[in-house]
């Protein structure tokens, strides 16, 4: 998920849940919005070595074919979430949750919630560092499966991304010969 850029191939609109999610204590799940990009910058800084600008997440946003969430609590931004459609895949742009939130369940909210706004077979993927073992665990339990690297990929350090999907891979174009081994370790 994420480098220091925004693939412009994109073709989106945010699409917006009706209905905020109810279920159980914690953060009010619902829409992102243009209102909340400042909160969301301040966590975003906090979250990544090459954050997104306003601008990236306002571009993203203004997709036809992207689902924006906030997790709101107490009236502020404590996490949020960008997953966007290319093609025959939806794309886990990006997920964080405020430093002093985390391991309360709030990413792993965010994430169903969105998978709850898509087709159940639609495939789901998404870059991450093999080094983020946190945010792998995550998406492991929420049902990703590892699928190759895909090598150099963050240009802050030239880092490899672990490439994962959700669903079959194959189904979205992907043609199986393209699909790397994974190194032992990862
Ligand atoms: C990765 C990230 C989004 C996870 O957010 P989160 O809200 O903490 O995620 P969750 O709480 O749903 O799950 C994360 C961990 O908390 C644990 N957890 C969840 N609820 C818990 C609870 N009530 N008590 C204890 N642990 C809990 C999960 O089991 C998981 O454990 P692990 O870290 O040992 O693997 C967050 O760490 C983050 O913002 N990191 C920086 C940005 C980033 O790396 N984003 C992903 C880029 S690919």
């Amino acid at each position: 998920m994420r480098n220091s850029g925004l693939n412009v191939t994109a073709r989106t609109s945010i699409h917006h849940p009706t209905e905020p999610d109810q279920e159980g204590p914690g953060p009010e799940i619902r829409p992102l919005a243009y209102g909340d990009l400042p909160l969301v910058i301040s966590i975003e800084r906090r979250s990544f070595g090459s954050p997104w600008s306003v601008g990236m997440f306002a571009l993203e946003m203004s997709k036809p074919d992207t689902i924006g969430l906030a997790a709101v609590d107490a009236g502020r931004v404590v996490g949020y979430l960008v997953l966007s459609r290319f093609d025959r895949a939806w794309h886990l742009m990006n997920v964080a949750t405020a430093p002093e939130q985390r391991r309360r369940g709030i990413a792993s909210r965010l994430i169903r919630e969105a998978f709850g706004l898509i087709a159940g077979d639609e495939p789901v993927t998404l870059e991450v560092r093999p080094t983020n073992r946190s945010a792998i665990g995550l998406y492991e339990r929420l049902g990703f499966r590892s699928f190759g690297l895909r090598r150099g990929y963050y240009p802050d350090n030239g880092e490899d991304a672990l490439i994962m999907w959700k669903g079959d891979p194959e189904a979205a174009g992907v043609p199986a010969e393209s699909i790397g081994e994974i190194p032992a370790g990862i």
